[in-house]
C-alpha cells in the first residue's frame, strides 16, 4: 500500500505522481481517484503530465489516450494497457493498492514484478 498524500491535495481535474514498484499516476475525475501506470506503454512519458478528458488521459507525448478504469488505449500509438491500481481513503489520506497484473476484459495478459 502506497501513501499518496491528502485528499484535500488532489482537488478534481488534478493528478499526482507516486513512486511503487514503478512510478504511478493518480486521477481525481470529478471526485472519483484512479490510479494507473505512470509511464506510458508506448515511449517514455509520464501520464500524470497528460490531459484529463473525462475518464481518459491523453499522453502529452503522442496524445494516446488511456481509459484511467480499465488501462486500455483507446488507440495508436499506445497499443498495449498500463495497470491500473485500486484506490482507497483512510482518515483523509489517499492510498494506492499497487497490482502486478494487466487485465484486458478480465483476463490476465501480464505479469509485471
Ligand atoms: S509516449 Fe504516449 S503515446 Fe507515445
Amino acid at each position: 500500500m502506497i501513501l499518496v498524500g491528502e485528499l484535500a491535495g488532489l482537488p478534481p481535474g488534478e493528478s499526482v505522481r507516486v513512486q511503487g514498484e514503478v512510478a504511478i499516476a493518480v486521477f481525481n475525475v470529478d471526485g472519483e481517484l484512479y490510479a494507473i501506470d505512470d509511464t506510458c506503454s508506448h515511449q517514455d512519458a509520464s501520464l500524470s503530465d497528460g490531459w484529463l478528458e473525462g475518464c481518459a488521459v491523453e499522453c502529452p507525448l503522442h496524445a494516446a489516450c488511456f481509459d484511467l478504469r480499465t488501462g486500455q488505449p483507446s488507440g495508436p500509438p499506445a497499443k498495449k494497457p498500463v495497470r491500473t491500481h485500486a484506490v482507497s481513503i483512510e482518515d483523509g489520506l489517499i492510498y494506492v493498492h499497487e497490482s502486478t497484473r494487466v487485465t484486458v476484459g478480465g483476463a490476465v495478459v501480464e505479469e509485471v514484478g
